[in-house]
């Protein structure tokens, strides 16, 4: 049976969203069952169940979460919930001409899921808009790579 993977989208001008609609393409492609969610108004319940979540995300400000992520991500940090049935990856958008604050966003995300007790799959990819790549070419080949280590740890479990 297809996993269920939820990907959440933060984002402030529709960049992630994008990529996260290609690499949800891919997911299900690669034998998922993707369902997508943009960040708007979730709070951390989104999390609860048991499962496999994507994070993609921008960063904005002065290296904080995209507007529409700063509920869900207030949120965790308030109530650190137990997410030990939580496997998650993140794919996180920003920009090197803010070395100092170089895709905190997607690095805030990662960082508040790991106290929470989620366990992360692969390494945070972190695009670079100045670089010149394509952000939604990036994240097709990152997603499939992570898609493979998803299943190589599901069948390890099995
Ligand atoms: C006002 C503003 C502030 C930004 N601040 C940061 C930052 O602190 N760190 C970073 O790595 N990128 C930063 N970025 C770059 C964005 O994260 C990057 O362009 C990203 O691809 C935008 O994705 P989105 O359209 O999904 O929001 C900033 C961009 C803007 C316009």
């Amino acid at each position: 049976m297809a996993e269920k993977l939820t990907i959440l989208v933060g984002t402030m001008t529709g960049t992630a969203e994008m990529v996260a609609e290609e690499m949800s393409d891919a997911l299900a492609e690669a034998g998922f069952e993707p369902v997508t969610k943009p960040m708007d108004g979730l709070d951390a319940s989104c999390l609860a169940a048991p499962g496999l979540y994507l994070v993609c995300s921008s960063t904005y400000g002065q290296g904080d979460v995209p507007d529409n992520a700063m509920g869900l991500y207030n949120d965790l940090v308030a109530r650190k919930p137990d997410l030990s049935g939580v496997r998650y990856g993140v794919f996180s958008l920003g920009d090197r001409t803010y070395a100092e604050t170089f895709n905190f966003g997607g690095k805030k995300f990662d960082a508040i899921l790991e106290q929470c007790g989620a366990r992360r799959i692969g390494a945070v990819f972190t695009h670079d808009a100045s670089a010149g790549t394509v952000p939604e070419d990036e994240g097709v080949k990152w997603v499939k790579a992570w898609a493979k280590l998803c299943q190589g740890a599901q069948a390890e479990a099995a």
